[in-house]
This record gives C-alpha cells, structure tokens and sequence, in this order.
C-alpha cells in the first residue's frame, strides 16, 4: 500500500470499533503511528495486538472523550511518547446509548438530551481542543471529525443527536477558519448509515435492509468505506482542503425518495 502516512501520528478515537477501527487499520498501513482512544480497553488492545503483530504501528491509550481531564492526559502522553500528533480522527460515540433512547423532541428527557449532547458534542470540544492545542505547537496538523447526514436532513426520533452532531458541522467552518491560517486542517465526514457492529441490529430484519438499501442509490457503506476517505482528509493529498463537510452516503441527501409520481404523468 502506498505509504501516504508515513511517520505520522493519528490519535483515533472509538477506534476499537466500526469507522474507528477501520481508520486505525487503514492508516496504520499507510504507514502511521496509530493511536486507538477508546474506552473499549480489550478490543482497543486486540487490535494494537494484530497490528503490531504484521509489524505496523498502534498503541492503545484508554480516553473517555466525555471527560476533559483524560483527553488532556492522552493527548500530552501521546505526545511525549510520540514526539507530535499529525491527525486527529475522532468517531467515539456511544452508538447504543442514541440508537435505544434518543426521541423525539416532545418525548427526550432532559437527562437523555444532556447524555447524548455531551457524549456527541463536548466529546468533539475536548478532542479538537486539546489535540489542537499541540497541533498549533507544530504549526500543522488534520482534524478529521464524524458526524452524519441526519446533520443535513431531518431523521424523526433523534432530535438530541441530531442537534449536537448539527453543532460538529458548524463548528468545523468556524474551527477551520480559526486554525487553519496556522496549519491546522480541520474537516467533516458525514457518513450515510454505515454497516458497523451496532447497526446490524437494523440490517439483520430484511424489511428495516430493504428500506435501507432503498435510500441508499448504491448500498450501504461499509467501515472502509468512510476509512478511506478519512485517510485522504488525513494526507498531505488533501493539504488544500478545509472547512469542508464532506458527506459519504453513497447518494442518500441526494434525492427524495423514490417517488413514482412522474411515472403516472407519462402514463
Ligand atoms: N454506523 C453508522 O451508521 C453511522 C452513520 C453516521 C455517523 N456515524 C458516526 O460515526 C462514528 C462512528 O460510529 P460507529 O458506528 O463506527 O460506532 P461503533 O459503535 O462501531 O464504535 C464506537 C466506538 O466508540 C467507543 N466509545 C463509546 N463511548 C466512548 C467514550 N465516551 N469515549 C471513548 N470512546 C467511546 C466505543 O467503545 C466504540 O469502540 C460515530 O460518531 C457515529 O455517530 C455512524
């Protein structure tokens, strides 16, 4: 593979799951210093275990991203360890937490709104924040935030994890033209759904699929997918790019709906 991240450090949060774990795996093949922040210590450790095992670089830094104190840890460990943090991949979110009980607006409890806002929101604060911080240091770095297209159009039933991945969105053009004459890359992939883990629960019943592939004008990604893409936000390929929301979704934000309205009007 072609070593585009060679001697680069990427720090990746929830990289012992999902679009985490296949940017671990991508970059580390690229030639990076992979760094997993995961509260998943035994995935997380598995992983750095296979890695090294085929000689590629990963390290594993147990990082709640809800709590301030031990995102500054990492980050300052990771540095003194690694000498410099090059990119910031950040995905950690608690995918059950909002899938069994974000609601409605009418229906979301206060203290379901403060979970998933701060999970989702300040986690984005703390990791852009602190790695930021170092990046200005070395006057260069890539942030490379998640957030999804229900950030773009409307999903009924997730009013809390809409509105704070909506606030990762806007905060990447301010963020961007904060950091950026400085250096500092900062960029935002919206993924359409994503065949990770906790999302087989939906693609396992055929009917919730169908829907899905529906919606979806060439299927349904997989981790890799959004993997690669971050990989390209995070290479010098992409040293002109930033600010950007990029979606990835396979074609869902642009159309509709399949809607058989003018085939009626032909017929
Ligand atoms: N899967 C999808 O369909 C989809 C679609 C659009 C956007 N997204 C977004 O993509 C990102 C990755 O999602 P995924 O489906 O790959 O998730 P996943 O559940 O596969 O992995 C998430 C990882 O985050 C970790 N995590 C949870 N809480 C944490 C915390 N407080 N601190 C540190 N780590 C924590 C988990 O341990 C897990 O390893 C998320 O930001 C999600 O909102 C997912």
């Amino acid at each position: 593979m072609d070593q585009i991240l060679e001697d680069k450090v990427a720090i990746i949060t929830g990289g012992s799951s999902g679009m985490g774990r296949a940017g671990v795996e991508l970059f580390a093949e690229a030639g990076c210093q992979s760094i997993i922040a995961d509260i998943n210590e035994k995935e997380g450790n598995n992983i750095k275990k296979s890695l090294m095992e085929k000689n590629l670089k990963a390290d594993f830094f147990y990082t709640d991203v809800t709590n301030s104190k031990n995102v500054q840890e990492t980050v300052k460990e990771v540095a003194n360890k690694y000498g410099k943090i090059d990119i910031l991949f950040h995905n950690a979110v608690d995918v059950p937490l909002v899938n069994n009980h974000d609601k409605r607006i009418t229906e979301l409890s206060d203290e379901i709104w403060n979970k998933i806002t701060t999970l989702v929101l300040d986690g984005a604060f703390y990791c852009s924040k602190y790695v930021g911080k170092q990046m200005l240091k070395q006057k260069s770095g890539s942030i490379i935030l998640t957030a999804t297209t229900d950030a773009l159009i409307g999903q009924a039933g997730i009013d809390a994890y809409t509105a704070a991945k909506g606030g990762i969105v806007s905060m990447t053009r301010s963020m961007a033209a904060g950091l950026s004459p400085e250096g500092i890359r900062v960029n935002t992939i919206c993924p359409g759904f994503v065949e990770t883990p906790h999302q087989m629960k939906f693609l396992n019943d055929p009917k919730v699929r169908k829907q899905l592939e529906d919606i979806h004008l060439m299927g349904i990604s997989k981790p890799k997918d959004i993997a690669e893409f971050a990989l390209f936000l995070a290479s010098d390929k992409s040293r002109l790019m930033t600010g950007g929301i990029h979606v990835v979704d396979a074609g869902y934000t642009s159309f509709k709906g399949k809607l058989e309205l003018f085939d009626q009007i032909s017929s």
